[in-house]
């Protein structure tokens, strides 16, 4: 079966071409136009700017995708577009391509959830030359799933069937590294910038000798809370009697590690509460260093031994392949022509529970 893959819900706007055959997966293409440097200047998302760029982009991103294939859309067995959750305009535009393109083409056309998409990255193979079987991951899996829009802890116990554990109740901890970036002079987006300052730290010059709270760490739920930090953060600054050149890279470190401390704390909690047997790692955040290698740690400890896995790294930010990828196992379940372009209707607040 082949899968073209749509994605607008933000900034960027990707289309795939997932090949499926014997239950191994194949991304032939996956295209992402970022719209970083537009966005930049105004230190976060422009949701009029995004949907225009959108619009600018699916058809030429669109082509791409399908060039880098031997195939043309006449080939595609099922278009599938992300549906929500995300900007209501750049997902308008998202949805309205797909159902242009699977009328014009008479092809079935099915909603994806973005969130969804992100749990779906671990299935797909690190390049296209290494086929992977997914069955490898093993239900109950765990997922902790942090983009900048979401924060969430949700046992998978089956495809399409989730239960939340737990979610944070203000900021989302790619939101904290991007408003925190922004404090201490980084540029957008605030993850990776906070990240690579990060790597300069050295603990012999440390001067500063600053730390960040690490809210709701000893909650006995398993919620998260990141706005806290990001106000330590602005006071810290405020208060500064040094130059903030100077400490950028110990505040851009103790930042990083408060908010990965506490994602593995809670995560490791109900790890040992629900006893998953798989433990997945999902979101624009999980391209963080720090985190990929302090959970795969933490994991390896766990008995009974729990199964690991984290996204490819060009799977961890958005992208079209990811909603391919969901696509794949709901038709797997599903006759092909019961879907129709009709029933895909965009939802900024669709959450999968
Ligand atoms: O999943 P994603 O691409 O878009 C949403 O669905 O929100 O996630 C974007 C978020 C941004 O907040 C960005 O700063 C963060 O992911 N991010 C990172 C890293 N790369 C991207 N956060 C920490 N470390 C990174 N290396
Ligand atoms: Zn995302």
């Amino acid at each position: 079966m082949l899968i073209l893959g749509i994605e607008t819900s933000c900034d960027d706007t990707s289309v795939a071409v997932l090949k499926t055959e014997d239950e191994r997966l194949e991304v032939l293409s996956n295209i992402v136009s970022s719209q970083i440097k537009q966005h930049a200047p105004y230190g976060g998302i422009v949701p009029l700017l995004a949907a225009r760029e959108h619009e600018k982009n699916l058809p030429v991103v669109l082509d791409e995708a399908l060039r880098a294939t031997r195939y043309t859309i006449r080939d595609i067995d099922l278009i599938a577009v992300t549906s929500g959750p995300g900007l209501i305009m750049s997902l308008v535009r998202g949805v309205n391509f797909a159902k242009e393109l699977a009328e014009k083409n008479n092809k079935p056309l099915i909603g994806i959830n973005h969130m969804e998409g992100h749990i779906y990255s671990n299935w797909l193979p690190e390049s296209s030359k290494a086929l992977q079987l997914y069955s490898s991951i093993a239900f109950p899996a765990l997922c902790l799933i942090v983009s900048g829009g979401h924060t969430e802890l949700v046992l998978m116990h089956d495809h399409g069937k989730y239960a939340l554990v737990g979610r944070t109740v203000d900021d989302a901890s790619g939101e904290a590294f991007d408003k925190i970036a922004r404090l201490i002079g980084l540029e957008y987006p605030g993850g990776p910038a906070i990240s690579h300052e990060a790597e300069k730290f050295d603990a012999t010059r440390y001067t500063l000798h600053v730390t960040l709270p690490r809210p709701m760490l000893h909650s006995k739920d398993f919620n998260f809370s990141f706005s806290g930090l990001k106000t330590s953060v602005l006071y810290l600054v405020r208060d500064l009697k040094v130059p903030l050149e100077n400490v950028r890279t110990e505040i851009a470190h103790e930042a990083q590690k408060a908010i990965v401390d506490v994602l593995i704390s809670k995560t490791m909690k109900a790890a040992k509460k629900f006893q998953p047997k798989s433990i997945l790692l999902a979101g624009g955040v999980s391209a963080n260093k720090r985190l990929r290698s302090r959970l795969a740690e933490e994991v390896s400890r766990l008995t009974p031994k729990t199964y690991y896995l984290e996204p490819a790294l060009q799977y961890t930010t958005d992208n079209a392949a990811m909603i391919a990828c969901a696509a794949y196992f709901k038709a797997k379940n599903s006759k092909l022509q019961d879907l129709s372009f009709e029933s895909v209707e965009p939802d900024a607040n669709w959450e999968i529970v």
